[in-house]
């Protein structure tokens, strides 16, 4: 006879836990040598040692068309439209997470094309938003911005300000994820930059050897020390 205690559960294993949990890393880069891939790479090893599966989608590498179709164009009478198969397979992968940290250069106090585009396209009508109950409730996400301006001054705040409006605001908030942040790692060219009461932009040396190794590194601390703050870990 088989023995009673079979349905007794043994405790899951701390690891066990974890590992069921899921974060969406997504690279935006035309660049495969950028710092933004890099920290994009810093970022999954994080996630990984904190016990997340990772699943890095490099929108560059992946070939990812930022262009609206009209396959993806939402329809307005029909929530329940079926996407691309591109864009559905993508939102099989953002459903599929518990956090989605998107990586990426800043751009005009804002997201560079090939993000926003996988934005526009895969955070669809009734998808991400036009439900009552919204699908992405529950999700965490950190948007991780590189921007060349330094930190400290007016315009790094006025431009965090900003992306914390669009990003955090007006798409994690609208499109139900429980909870996001906006952080920017400032100063990511390594090289010191101004910009004047005018709006003047003058800026000196690029970083070399060894200052430059050093400021990297400091670079994928802050990514670090920003996930880790934010996750908890
Ligand atoms: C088209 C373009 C627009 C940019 N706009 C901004 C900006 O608004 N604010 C800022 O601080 N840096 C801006 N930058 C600088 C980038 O944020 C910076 O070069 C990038 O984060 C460096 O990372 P990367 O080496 O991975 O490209 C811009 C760069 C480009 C090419």
């Amino acid at each position: 006879m088989r023995s009673r205690l079979y349905w007794i559960q043994t405790p899951q294993r701390q690891e066990d836990i974890m590992a069921e949990r899921t974060a969406l890393v997504v690279v935006s880069h035309h660049r495969p040598d950028s710092l933004t891939a890099h920290v994009g790479d810093v970022v999954a090893a994080r996630l990984k040692e904190a016990g997340y599966a990772v699943d890095l989608l490099d929108l560059r590498a992946e070939g990812f068309d930022p262009r609206m179709t009209t396959a993806d164009q939402p329809d307005w009478d029909d929530r329940e439209k079926i996407y691309s198969a591109e864009a559905r397979a993508h939102m099989a992968r953002v459903l599929a997470a518990d956090v989605i940290v998107p990586v990426f250069p800043v751009y005009w106090n804002s997201l560079p094309a090939l993000l926003k585009g996988w934005i526009d396209r895969v955070w669809n009508y009734g998808f991400a938003y036009g439900r009552s109950k919204p699908r992405l409730a529950g999700k965490r996400m950190l948007w991780l911005g590189l921007a060349g301006a330094p930190d400290g001054d007016d315009f790094a705040a006025w431009m965090k300000e900003t992306l914390d409006r669009v990003l955090r605001a007006g798409i994690s908030f609208y499109t139900g994820i429980t909870e996001a942040a906006v952080e920017v790692l400032f100063d990511a060219e390594g090289e010191p930059q101004i910009v004047d009461d005018e709006g003047n932009l003058t800026k000196g040396e690029a970083l070399t050897g060894p200052e430059r190794t050093a400021h990297y590194e400091r670079m994928d601390r802050q990514a670090e020390e920003h996930l880790e703050k934010f996750l908890g870990l």
